[in-house]
Order: C-alpha cells, then sequence, then structure tokens
C-alpha cells in the first residue's frame, strides 16, 4: 500500500485539525496485520519473532506488537530499559544485541540477566574472561550483505558488524576456554532486502554453521523483510519466500533432527506502512523554472529521503484531484539538501495545504532530531475502532527550550542571584 495512506484521507485531515502538523499518525491495523501475517508464514516452523524496536519504539507501538506475541530485539540499554519500564519486559524476552560494547554496558547488561549476542572476537575474550561458563551468542558476518542502501548493508567484507566466518574457529577457541555455552547464532546481513534470493542465500551460510556448536539452541537470522517504497515496487512473493526460506529450514530441521529454534528480528516490515508523516505547506515558491513546495517539516522528522536517497511517495490530501505539476517538496531546516522529493508529479500544491509522506513508520520518528531547535512532532495512532488517540504530544516550545536549558546547567543572567544563594 505505498499509494494510498492506510486511514482515509478525510480522517486525517481530521487529526490535522485537532493536533495540528507536523504529525505522525500512525494505524493500529496494520500493524496487527502485519505481526499475523508473519506469524502466519513462519507458524510451521519452531521459530519466534523479535521486533526491532530501533525501527520505532513509541511505547503505544511497542504494546501493540506484543500483544501480537512479539519478544525483542534491542541494540542498546536505553532499549532494553524501556522495555522493562513500558511493557515490564524482562531479559527473557530480549535478544540483546550491541555494536561495539563498553566494558560497563557489558557489565550492566551481564548483571541484568540479558543474553548477550557478541560480535567482536576482543569483546568475547573480555567476556569469557568476566563470566566463564554463562550463556553467549555470536553475530557472524557470513560474508554476503545486502540492502537499500550502501550504510544499511549490515555484513560482508566493508561491515562493522559480526565476527567474520574466517574468525569463528578463534571464536570458538576462546568460548570452549571459558566454557561459554553458545546457545544461538545470529546474522542481520541489512536492512530492506530486496529479494529473498539474497536472504536465503545468507541463510544458507548459517545453517551450514549449525553443526559446528554442539550447545546451539536456535539461528537468529535478522530483519531485512523490505516494503514497497514505489508505486511500482511489490512486496517479496509469497510463494517465493516458502521455496527459498521456508523450505531449506524444513529441511535443515529434517535432516539435522535438532531442536533448533529459527529467530526473525523484522523492524521495517511491521511499522513502515502503518505511519505516515502529515506537513502543512507553508510556501509555495518558483525558482527559474522550478516550483519549490515548502513545508513545516524536513529531514529532522524524517531523514531518509536525505541519508538513504530514499523514496517516499506523496499524496496531496488536500487537493488530491487538482492538476499533476512538478514540484520540489522541501523541509523548514537550514541545509539545501532538507528535501523529500524532487520534482514530483502531485495534484496542484496551495499553500496551507496538507501532504501526507507515506510509508513513513519506520525509521522516521526513531530517527528524528530537534536540529535547529524545532520541536518533535506529535504522534497519534488511528485505532482498530477507527478513534485516534494521541501518543506523543507536540512538545511546547517553552517547555523545550526550559529542558535544554536544564540540561545544559546553563543559568541565564536573571537567575544567578537566585542560584548563588
Ligand atoms: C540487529 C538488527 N536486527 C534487526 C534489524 C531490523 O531490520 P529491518 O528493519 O530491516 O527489519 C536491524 C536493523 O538495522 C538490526 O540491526
Amino acid at each position: 500500500m505505498s499509494t494510498h495512506p492506510p486511514i482515509p484521507s478525510r480522517r486525517l485531515l481530521e487529526a490535522v485539525e485537532t493536533w495540528g502538523t507536523p504529525l505522525y499518525v500512525y494505524d493500529e491495523a496494520t500493524i496487527r496485520e502485519r505481526c499475523q501475517s508473519l506469524r502466519e508464514l513462519f507458524g510451521t516452523l519452531p521459530y519466534r519473532l523479535l521486533y526491532a524496536l530501533k525501527a520505532n519504539y513509541n511505547p503505544h507501538l511497542l504494546r501493540i506488537i506484543r500483544e501480537e506475541g512479539f519478544d525483542f530485539d534491542a541494540v542498546s540499554l536505553g532499549e532494553v530499559e524501556l522495555l522493562r519500564r513500558a511493557l515490564g519486559v524482562g531479559p527473557e524476552a530480549i535478544l540483546f544485541t550491541p555494536n561495539m560494547l563498553s566494558d560497563a554496558e557489558m557489565r550492566e547488561a551481564a548483571e541484568q540477566g540479558l543474553l548477550l549476542n557478541i560480535g567482536e572476537l576482543g569483546r568475547l575474550e573480555r567476556f569469557a574472561a568476566a563470566y566463564p561458563g554463562h550463556a553467549v551468542a555470536l553475530r557472524v558476518n557470513p560474508d554476503l550483505g545486502s540492502g537499500h542502501h550502501e550504510y544499511v548493508i549490515t555484513a560482508g567484507e566493508r561491515s562493522k558488524f559480526g565476527i567474520p566466518r574466517s574468525d569463528l574457529p578463534r571464536a570458538i577457541e576462546i568460548a570452549q576456554r571459558a566454557e561459554l555455552r553458545i546457545v544461538g547464532l545470529h546474522q542481520h546481513i541489512g536492512s530492506g532486502i530486496p529479494n529473498p534470493a539474497a536472504f536465503a542465500e545468507a541463510m544458507e551460510v548459517l545453517l551450514g554453521l549449525a553443526d559446528s556448536f554442539p550447545d546451539l539452541e536456535w539461528l537468529d537470522f535478522g530483519g531485512g523483510f523490505p516494503i514497497p517504497y514505489r508505486p511500482e515496487e511489490r512486496p517479496w512473493d509469497r510463494e517465493e519466500i516458502r521455496a527459498r526460506i521456508l523450505a531449506p529450514l524444513e529441511a535443515f530441521l529434517h535432516q539435522h533432527r535438532r531442536p533448533i529454534c529459527f529467530y526473525f528480528e523484522p523492524g521495517r516490515y511491521v511499522v513502515a506502512e502503518a505511519g505516515l508523516l502529515l506537513v502543512r505547506v507553508t510556501e509555495l515558491k518558483r525558482v527559474g523554472s522550478r516550483w519549490y513546495a515548502g513545508t513545516d517539516s524536513g529531514f529532522h522528522h524524517l531523514i531518509r529521503p536525505v541519508l538513504y536517497g530514499s523514496y517516499h511517495h506523496i499524496v496531496n490530501l488536500s487537493n488530491p484531484h487538482g492538476p499533476l505539476r512538478p514540484y520540489t517538496i522541501t523541509g523548514n531546516l537550514c541545509e539545501s539538501g532538507d528535501i523529500f522529493a524532487r520534482d514530483r508529479e502531485l495534484p496542484e500544491i496551495r499553500p496551507g495545504d496538507v501532504l501526507a509522506i507515506l510509508d513513513a513508520g519506520a525509521y522516521g520518528m526513531s530517527m528524528a532530531s530537534t536540529y535547529n531547535l524545532r520541536e518533535l512532532p506529535a504522534e497519534v495512532l488511528y485505532t482498530t475502532e477507527g478513534r485516534f488517540r494521541l501518543i506523543r504530544p507536540r512538545p511546547d516550545r517553552a517547555a523545550f527550550i526550559e529542558q535544554i536549558l536544564r540540561q545544559t546547567a546553563f543559568v541565564p543572567p536573571g537567575d544567578v542571584a537566585q542560584l548563588d544563594t
């Protein structure tokens, strides 16, 4: 669904009336449907689904995903703490896969009872020295990576992630010496993997390694399931998934007769299509032959177009049947690259129109910043009962600036006397 919002336009405009723009809106039904479709897909196998909350960590969405039976892939102690405080989720429901972990973080993770997924030999050595006899998982670099952009390819020879295959004998040696139990092997080759064949090829690598690990309880193939962002793109073909991904897993279980569970860590697939960013056109400007439509948002709210050159379909909600014209849709930041779409054919845009930037539920709000001291957007959930619920209010500007003053321990001149006393 990348050309139409999952929520009726009339309702989205109502939400704008109530909460203004910029506004993230998420459709609960889409999230639940994506969760259920994954459960149905993997249901014939021993499987576990871990939602990668880096895609979107709003606790209201986490609760929905938890209700749908997901555990979690967490990459920082912040994510772990949010899960604990928001949902009461403990270490048994989390696989902790941090990158370039510090000693202090390792100690904290171990004290919390988190299962640590280690992707560096040096870290494995330090873990072995500190926690002999413990269970641990290894993140492997299967030498094959894939993704929608160079920056999200997380395996292969140019990647900082995972233990290269050639270093695995050394990892086994370290583990054996400290009597560590390697209970899981993990890989995540990238995000937005264009086809099941690339995923399956890397999967074969991990399956081929299983026999070298006698304590193995699970294999984790990571996330990376794509969504169609452009109108001409299609989701992965279900039949191809069955043939290339499910069939080899079934064959593996049949041949090896080991009670191995298969883990998957989807992020984008679960939330991307459920979310959209509503922005208002503040300026219409002609420069040479080009029309610029400036909006009240920018890459501080949705960085994907700027960071990855990503396409997001845009709909003019206020004037859907206007004559088509090419527009460059920009944000309001002081950066020339602050552009959502270049020379995009859209129904005539007028100042004040509301545009919907689609498929923005993943890596949108979770990567947002307050650059230029512009506040974060508000977020609302469109429930399965067809009602809107505010799930993150728009920050009040005075409180936002007050927070900066407090965080920087800065004392404005008028307040000095008060502080000194
Ligand atoms: C370790 C790990 N697992 C899962 C994911 C989720 O990936 P995606 O959102 O493409 O499914 C990521 C994303 O970068 C990741 O780093």
